[in-house]
């Protein structure tokens, strides 16, 4: 192999060269590099992109069993990310996170998780077979948002379940938040458990000292990042980082192979090179300029009149150890709007755009893509939302409501995932088992999983939530009238 630097992108540059070869290629994809596509859509998309739309040949490697400029290009991405290997992911960090659980975890394996995972978690508890015990992370009663996991919460699971194979932690939510992950790490490692992390929401922190710790800095076995969520990669590339000796790699990789295509896109994955390769070569820049335009816009909406958007003050909560800057959460409720109308409302008479709203909150994400005209156009649309006063205002705004307690898991959740189900009136749900997921927004935080037996407790608490309009996340019947139990 050749000697390799950052300043290289061997697939990027091997694909360029491939396009300009003046090949003829009588293999896939069949639009053979633009010729054959669709004309508006080349027109749209442009040639180039197409003509590195291409498969398996001499000189592009295979991502299933890297040799040649895969290899190199992981290589690189291991080095720039502070990884022992990496590897490359086109089904985003989903499947990142589900190729982690199941190289880890045997079924009825114990692993950690928080309760308010991501469905891809839960995804990769149903594939694998693994028994989940949950960590609960801390709530914000004022902001209706789920915190972070602290170090006494993951002893006390720790100790509860001692046979437990790896816990699983998000490095940082959606919101930014992240817990004492290094504090969190050396407890699991002195208990020969594996550490996992979620870092969907993380792939720039290796770059700038002012973001939180990344998982591979705090000596977390893997991680999986969402490159396309902040870094400059396109939608459904992601990275898996791994380090020490702890994780089995062949058979993450056999995992990888599992839930990864075997026909991977080279555009995507030559974006990955390329969002790399800007990272090294750039990247303390740019995130200085896009933590300083964050924490501008902060104080400038800090100062208008019924809002508040959270920052540092944050970090005296116990589960809080640090918070990702550039996530702008804004609290509306003061101004007597749900956030899912100030959503509404911002993208309908504003062009503006939200990443997420609940109840309470929108939530603005800036990145490395944003300049200072796109957020003086938030901070003045949002003081005319708050000055104007012209809109209908919410009814009621309730927030959320306080959360039933976790209940008791009766059947596996691949066993409850993968038997017949039927639909249940909720009003007679009572005693059954649930055969799916249903997590109010906010917080977030699933009250019930496949396999969990449905309390009156949890009956009461979604006919709440159905009452009160709460949007909720996971169930085959969004509007609650019914929920799908185990026959
Ligand atoms: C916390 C968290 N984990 C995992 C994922 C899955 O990531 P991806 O969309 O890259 O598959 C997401 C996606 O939104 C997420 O928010």
């Amino acid at each position: 192999m050749n000697k390799l630097e950052q300043s290289q992108t061997p697939l990027l540059s091997r694909l360029m060269e491939y396009a300009q070869s003046g090949v003829t290629p009588f293999h896939m994809p069949g639009h053979k590099m633009g010729k054959g596509a669709p004309d508006q859509w080349k027109e749209f998309v442009g040639k180039n992109v197409l003509s590195i739309d291409i498969t398996e040949v001499l000189g592009t490697d295979d991502l299933h069993e890297p040799y040649d400029v895969i290899k190199e290009a992981q290589i690189l991405a291991a080095q720039a990310f502070g990884a022992d290997e990496t590897y490359f992911l086109v089904n985003g960090t989903t499947c990142g996170i589900q190729a982690m659980i199941m190289a880890c975890c045997a079924p009825d394996d114990k692993i950690a998780i928080p309760r308010n995972a991501h469905r891809s978690i839960i995804g990769g508890i149903i594939l694998s077979g693994a028994y989940p015990v949950y960590l609960d992370p801390e709530v914000d009663d004022t902001l209706g948002i789920a915190l972070g996991i602290t170090v006494d919460t993951v002893k006390q699971v720790l100790d509860d379940y001692p046979d437990c194979k790896a816990v699983l932690l998000i490095n940082p939510t959606f919101h930014g938040i992240a817990s004492s992950l290094k504090d969190i790490v050396d407890l699991a490692h002195k208990r020969e458990v594996l550490v996992l992390v979620d870092e969907a929401h993380g792939p720039h922190l290796s770059f700038h000292s002012q973001l939180p710790i990344s998982a591979m800095a705090s000596g977390a076995d893997a991680c999986a990042q969402s490159s396309h969520k902040l870094l400059g990669s396109l939608t459904q590339t992601s990275l898996l980082h791994v380090q020490g000796a702890y994780i089995d790699r062949e058979r993450l990789r056999a995992m990888l192979r599992l839930v990864q295509s075997t026909s991977p896109s080279y555009i995507l994955m030559a974006s990955l090179d390329a969002a790399r390769h800007q990272m090294v070569q750039e990247g303390k820049a740019i995130l200085q300029r896009t933590i300083d335009l964050a924490e501008r816009t902060r104080e400038e909406i800090n100062r208008i009149p019924g809002l508040c958007c959270m920052g540092q003050e944050m970090i005296k909560k116990p589960s809080v150890a640090a918070l990702d800057p550039t996530k702008l959460l804004i609290t509306v409720k003061n101004l007597g709007f749900t956030g899912y109308q100030a959503d509404r409302i911002l993208r309908e008479d504003y062009q503006i755009q939200m990443e997420l709203a609940d109840v309470m909150n929108i939530l603005a994400m800036i990145t490395i893509g944003d300049g200072i005209e796109d957020v003086q156009r938030l901070v003045e649309a949002l003081r005319d939302l708050a000055n104007k006063n012209i809109y209908k205002k919410a009814d009621d705004n309730k927030g959320y409501l306080k959360l039933p307690s976790t209940p008791l898991l009766k059947i596996m959740p691949r066993e409850a995932y993968l038997r017949e189900t039927a639909f249940c009136k909720l009003e007679e749900a009572r005693g059954k088992i649930s055969g799916e997921l249903v997590a109010p927004y906010p917080p977030g935080i699933p009250v019930i999983c496949p396999g969990e037996e449905i309390s009156g407790e949890i009956v009461d608490y979604l006919l709440e939530v159905r009452a009160s309009g709460i949007h909720v996340q996971g169930p085959a019947d969004v509007s609650l009238q019914r929920i799908k139990v185990i026959e």
